[in-house]
């Protein structure tokens, strides 16, 4: 008789905001994984626009509104290592996304970092639609402050909560 064992993947990132981009790996690798835990963590590098509760909101109202198919999927925010977070949450995969060459160097880095704290979780590299190869959340964070339109980048749901930031952050 054979055992079918759970597929568990985290999808790691910064999400500030989530964009279609995300989505489309999130809707790439539930081809791939019975379950996967899109997992919010502070970047140190980064400063955030939105806090870890707002990005939780708005991941779980953007998900809302994609197809998974059976794919079980789970919002969360950890602190520390990754790895550890990874080992704790019993999960197979950590799954990012690769949209040109440039992410690449970062990428392997952070994977084979990974890979020397915890061998046994392998990191999956996915690439998106090539509409969305140059959508970052950094640059549709700089458009939109300064006036530009991220129509199709984000879903509408993110786009209004961005407009809400920058009124108040306006005051
Ligand atoms: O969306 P981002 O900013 O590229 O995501 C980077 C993130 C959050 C996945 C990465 O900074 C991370 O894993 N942070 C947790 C702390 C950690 O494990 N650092 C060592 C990485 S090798």
């Amino acid at each position: 008789m054979l055992f079918h064992t759970l597929r568990r993947a985290i999808y790691p990132g910064s999400f500030d905001p989530v964009t279609n981009g995300h989505l489309d790996i999130i809707q790439r690798g539930c081809k791939l994984f019975d379950e996967m835990i899109v997992a919010i963590s502070t970047n140190l590098e980064k400063t955030p626009l939105f806090s870890i509760e707002e990005r939780r909101e708005m991941i779980t109202e953007a998900i809302a509104q994609i197809n998974i198919g059976s794919c079980r999927l789970l919002v969360d925010n950890f602190q520390g290592l990754l790895m550890h977070y990874a080992v704790a949450r019993d999960a197979h995969a950590i799954l990012r996304g690769i949209r040109a060459i440039s992410d690449y160097e970062y990428e392997l880095q952070m994977a084979l970092m990974n890979r020397r704290q915890e061998p046994r979780i392998e990191t999956v590299f996915m690439m998106p639609a090539e509409a969305y190869s140059y959508v970052s959340s950094r640059l549709v964070k700089e458009v939109y402050q300064l006036g530009g339109t991220i129509d199709g980048l984000v879903p509408a749901s993110i786009e209004v909560r961005m407009k809400q930031k920058l009124r108040r952050e306006k005051g």
